[in-house]
């Protein structure tokens, strides 16, 4: 069984989300989501959700592409948690082209193409006019 990883935030849930959980899922047999905490959100990406943590996770928990949610609490549990759950490949939005070239010491690492024009701040900028 191939195990594939992605990490996010994943508020206020998307197409553009669906459509890269989607293909996240395509790349192996069981798909690991990382979960953005709050805390984490808060302190290190200096977001701010609208959801909580229990909230997303159940929103990602519904959807068919989706195994499995565990938290991220750090940048730096990436090489930890590719070795625990013995994953094959991490994935993540084109967004962060080249960010995590680390990690192909440790498995494959695979850039998806975002889906254009959608994005959670587009929304919440959007809702707020
Ligand atoms: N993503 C995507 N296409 C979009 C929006 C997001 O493929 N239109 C992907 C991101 O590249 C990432 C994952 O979905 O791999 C989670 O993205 P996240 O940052 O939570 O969502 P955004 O909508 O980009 O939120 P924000 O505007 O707050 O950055």
């Amino acid at each position: 069984m191939r195990k594939v990883i992605t990490y996010g935030t994943f508020d206020l849930l998307h197409y553009g989300h669906v459509n890269l959980l989607q293909r996240a899922r395509a790349l192996g047999d069981y798909l690991i989501v990382a979960l953005s905490t709050d805390e984490f959100n808060w302190n290190m990406k200096k977001k701010k959700c609208y959801f909580s943590y229990d909230e997303r996770k159940r929103l990602l928990e519904a959807i068919r592409y989706v195994d499995l949610v565990i938290p991220e609490e750090s940048w730096e549990q990436k090489v930890q948690d590719v070795r625990e759950f013995r994953v094959d490949t991490f994935t993540i939005g084109d967004d962060w082209e080249g960010k995590f070239d680390f990690l192909k010491d440790y498995c494959e690492v695979v850039y998806l193409t975002r889906t254009p024009e959608i994005s959670t701040t587009q929304i919440k900028t959007d809702l707020g006019k």
